[in-house]
C-alpha cells in the first residue's frame, strides 16, 4: 500500500533549558502526500522549525514517530538521520546560509561534492539546478556580488540539485523585500508544480498561502489543520 510521503505520528519535542523544559510541539501527528504544497504558519517561537526539523531528519523527537518515504526516522543516529537527508531532504533557509567564500558554483555543487560524487555528474546536476532558477550567467560569482533574492535563488538551486522528493523551506522570504519574496515564492511554486516537488513551507506572513495546497498553523508547539 502506498505510505505518505511525511508522517508523524503523536509526536512530542521537548528541549532542556536550564531547569525548564520547553515544549517546542505536543503531540502532533501529521501527514503529508506526494505532490502537496504545505504551509505551516504560526508566530515566532510556536514550533514551525522544530516540525521542519523533525519531518526533515534534522532532529529526532522526544516520543511519537516519525516517517520519511514510509521508513521510520524517530530513532535513527545523526548518522543514519544526515544519510537519510542529504538524499530525501532539501531545505531552504530565512538566512540563505550560503559559503561566503565559495563561488555560486561551488555553494550549489557543496552538496554532491560532500557525497563523493563524480565531477562530470555534479557538473552536470549543478549545471541543471542553476539553469532551473535562472543564475546560470552568475556562476562564477560569489554571494556578496548577489542581491538577497538571487542568493536565495542559489539557496534553492543547492536545495533542488539532488532530486530530494520533500523541499522544507524555513521562512524562506523572511530576510527579503517584497518584490523579491514574490520571486522567490513564485519559483518554488512553479518547482511543486511543475517539476512534481512535495513542499512544506513555514511563514508567519499571509503572502505565500495561496500557493498552497493545504495549510496547517502552528500555535504553542500545537498544530491545527485548514489555517
Ligand atoms: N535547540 C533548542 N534548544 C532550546 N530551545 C529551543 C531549541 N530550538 C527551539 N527551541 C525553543 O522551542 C520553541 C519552538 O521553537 P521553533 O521551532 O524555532 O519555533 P518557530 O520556528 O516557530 O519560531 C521556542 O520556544 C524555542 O525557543
Ligand atoms: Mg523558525
Amino acid at each position: 500500500m502506498a505510505h505518505p510521503l511525511v508522517e508523524l505520528k503523536e509526536v512530542s519535542k521537548t528541549y532542556a533549558a536550564g531547569d525548564m523544559r520547553i515544549h517546542a510541539l505536543r503531540d502532533v501527528s501529521f501527514q503529508a502526500e506526494q505532490g502537496e504544497f504545505i504551509t505551516v504558519s504560526g508566530p515566532s517561537g510556536s514550533g514551525k522549525s522544530t516540525f521542519l526539523h523533525l519531518m526533515g531528519a534534522v532532529d529526532a523527537p522526544t516520543s511519537g514517530e516519525v516517517f520519511l518515504g514510509g521508513l521510520e526516522i524517530s530513532r535513527l543516529s545523526d548518522e543514519g538521520l544526515s544519510e537519510i537527508r542529504r538524499k530525501e531532504v532539501g531545505f531552504i533557509h530565512q538566512f540563505f546560509h550560503l559559503m561566503p567564500t565559495m563561488t555560486v558554483y561551488e555553494n550549489v555543487a557543496l552538496p554532491l561534492l560532500l557525497q563523493g560524487r563524480k565531477r562530470a555528474e555534479i557538473k552536470e546536476m549543478a549545471e541543471n539546478a542553476l539553469a532551473r532558477v535562472g543564475l546560470s550567467n552568475r556562476m562564477r560569482s560569489f554571494p556578496r556580488q548577489l542581491s538577497g533574492g538571487e542568493m536565495q535563488r542559489v539557496a534553492v538551486a543547492r536545495a533542488i540539485i539532488h532530486k530530494p522528493r520533500l523541499i522544507l523551506a524555513d521562512e524562506p522570504t523572511g530576510n527579503l523585500d517584497s518584490g523579491n519574496s514574490q520571486n522567490v515564492l513564485e519559483l518554488v511554486a512553479e518547482l511543486h508544480k511543475e517539476d512534481g516537488f512535495t513542499v512544506v513551507m513555514a511563514t508567519h506572513d499571509q503572502m505565500p498561502l495561496r500557493y498552497a495546497t493545504r495549510r496547517v498553523g502552528i500555535t504553542d508547539g500545537r498544530l491545527e489543520e485548514g489555517c
